[in-house]
């Protein structure tokens, strides 16, 4: 590597923060640290994670920072896929408590200044949900066009090609009433009939129920897949598909099975029953997708989703040059007041220290945590948690045992958290649903919550200075010129101006800074309060938060 990769702190920035004028939005501000219910704390020794358990935690996600809780679902569910096959939206599944519960942790939580968003599935239904049910009575059942049934093709078979994203036809044939229904995902997760002002008006319920709880936003799961094409025309082949090494659902492009023009009419009707709660609640939609189409989901004059989650440092090579355009692209592509957000892992893709490495996950958990925009941060990945190994014969996730051996299934991501060294870690008194991490005597909450050299730790003090500084919540951004593995850029607001400088390498870099500082934060131990003047030396793997003078 060489000594001449220099840059220098661009004076200007060149994207505001957003919301001049206004106060920040408390979605803006904070910071959202999903849990994925089954695996966050059991509190009755049924192996399975619940709603007390996550009261029971509530204080350690005060501690470390955080501003809001997503909680994935824990509507009754038949858990064909672990709860987005839901059977009711409107009540808790008995695995995961009550509806006491709930609001025990809705109050609790906001006791405690943390916000609650729920997870919404518009999409679809479990197959034993009592709609589907009378829906599938007869061709003439009053609840027939709640869902998508059509005739078998001219010669036979399914309507059309659309595949579905766990593997094989999205259509299921219905022997009874003899005609085909859609199902995006698993077959017994039949696709609702969103054409259908009906379906539109009881799934409104649903929202308004939840508001009327007091959750404080939706995380709207699969949003683009709610509209299909009104012609059913078959998706196009995927030119750039490898047969054998890729994804079977990537053959086809999606062009006429997902992201329709007429979700932004949906989007914008279900953000205005979120709007008649005032204001303050927030809506996110799970898009993935390129950058051009998720932007789209901020809709016609922001009347869309409040932010379409930003999947993007989950999705590429960990490699400086590739981030630091995909974020420039990313700033210059958001309409104008969009707000953006970032997001490092969650219960769909490899956990963020499996994909980069345990030294790169310190430097990623700085980046998640500078960056213009809200972070989500999933649950285990402030402790550096993996992917976990799980033996054959414990395989949960449908997606695994539908294409097993692809490396698709998401159990290694959703194993146990991992809180002390006791037996179970502290999750269960009992064999939890899947199994633990083989490192979780060492990683551990217990372990690392006193350690100053901790993931935890790390965590912690990032989101403290987060909080302390609006610079780095709603502070304006601004490229900072470097090369080969170092990232960087600043952040900015009033008289405060901090240079985030990122190694995203093994090698020492160097950056040549504008100006004098000193460093405020660091990934390594031993850099906090070191000055810095033209020349910013950073060891491998390491990042830094200069606070510029
Ligand atoms: C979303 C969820 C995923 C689920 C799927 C079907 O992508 O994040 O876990 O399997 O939707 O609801």
């Amino acid at each position: 590597m060489s000594d001449g990769r220099e840059g220098a702190v661009t004076a200007a920035p060149l994207f505001a923060g957003g919301n001049e004028g206004s106060e920040p939005r408390w979605w803006q501000r904070g910071v959202i640290y999903q849990v994925y219910p089954r695996s966050f704390q059991d509190s009755n020794g049924d192996g399975v994670g619940d709603l007390p358990g996550i009261l029971r935690r509530l204080e350690y996600l005060k501690w470390l920072g955080a501003d809001a809780v997503w909680i994935s679902p824990f509507y009754p569910s038949p858990m064909r896929d672990f709860g987005y096959d839901v059977t009711d939206h409107e009540a808790v599944d008995k695995a995961f408590g009550s509806i006491v519960d709930f609001d025990a942790v809705v109050r609790e939580a906001h006791a405690r200044g943390i916000r609650v968003i729920l997870d919404f599935i518009p999409n679809h239904t479990s197959n034993r949900h009592p709609w589907f049910l009378e829906s599938r009575l007869s061709r003439e059942a009053p609840r027939r066009d709640w869902y998508i049934w059509r005739d078998a093709a001219p010669g036979g078979g399914p309507p059309n090609n659309w595949r579905s994203a766990f593997g094989g036809s999205a259509w299921e044939w219905d022997s009874h009433t003899r005609q085909y229904y859609l199902h995006t995902f698993l077959r017994e997760q039949p696709d609702l009939n969103w054409r259908n002002p009906a379906v539109e008006r009881a799934m409104h319920h649903v929202v308004r129920f939840w508001l009327d709880r007091g959750a404080d936003g939706l995380r709207v799961d699969a949003v683009q897949k709610v509209i299909k094409d009104h012609l059913f025309r078959d998706d196009p082949p995927n030119p750039a598909y490898v047969e054998g090494s890729d994804d079977p659902y990537d053959a086809l492009l999606h062009e006429h099975s997902s992201d329709q023009p007429e979700i932004h009419d949906v989007i914008e009707r279900m953000r205005a029953v979120v709007d008649g709660y005032g204001g303050d609640r927030v809506m996110i939609g799970e898009i993935y997708n390129e950058v051009e189409r998720i932007v789209a989901y901020y809709g016609r004059d922001g009347r869309g989703v409040h932010f379409p989650y930003n999947f993007q440092l989950i999705k590429l090579p960990w490699d400086a040059r590739v981030i630091d355009a995909a974020i420039r692209r990313y700033e210059s592509l958001l309409p104008p007041g969009a707000w953006p957000n970032w997001v490092l892992g969650n219960h769909d893709r490899a956990r963020v220290a499996s994909r980069v490495g345990p030294a790169q996950a310190r430097v990623a958990a700085m980046l998640l945590l500078t960056l213009r925009g809200t972070p989500t941060l999933y649950y285990g990945d402030e402790l550096g948690m993996r992917n976990v190994d799980i033996p054959p014969e414990r395989v949960q996730d449908p997606w695994e045992k539908n294409l097993p051996g692809r490396g698709l299934g998401r159990d290694p991501v959703r194993t146990p958290m991992q809180w002390d060294g006791s037996r179970n870690a502290g999750f269960s008194d009992v064999e939890p649903w899947l199994p633990l991490s083989r490192d979780c005597s060492r990683v551990n909450v217990r372990a690392q919550e006193r350690d100053p050299t901790s993931m935890l730790t790390l965590h912690r003090a990032l989101l403290a200075l987060r909080r302390r500084e609006p610079a780095l919540s709603m502070g304006d951004w601004a490229p900072v010129q470097a090369e080969e593995s170092v990232l960087a850029f600043t952040r900015s607001h009033g008289g405060t101006r901090f240079l985030v400088a990122l190694n995203m390498g093994p090698e020492p870099a160097s950056l040549r800074v504008g100006g004098p500082g000193t460093v405020e934060l660091g990934t390594l131990p031993g850099s906090e309060g070191q000055p810095v003047d033209r020349t910013l030396r950073l060891r491998g793997d390491e990042g830094v938060i200069v606070r510029l003078a």
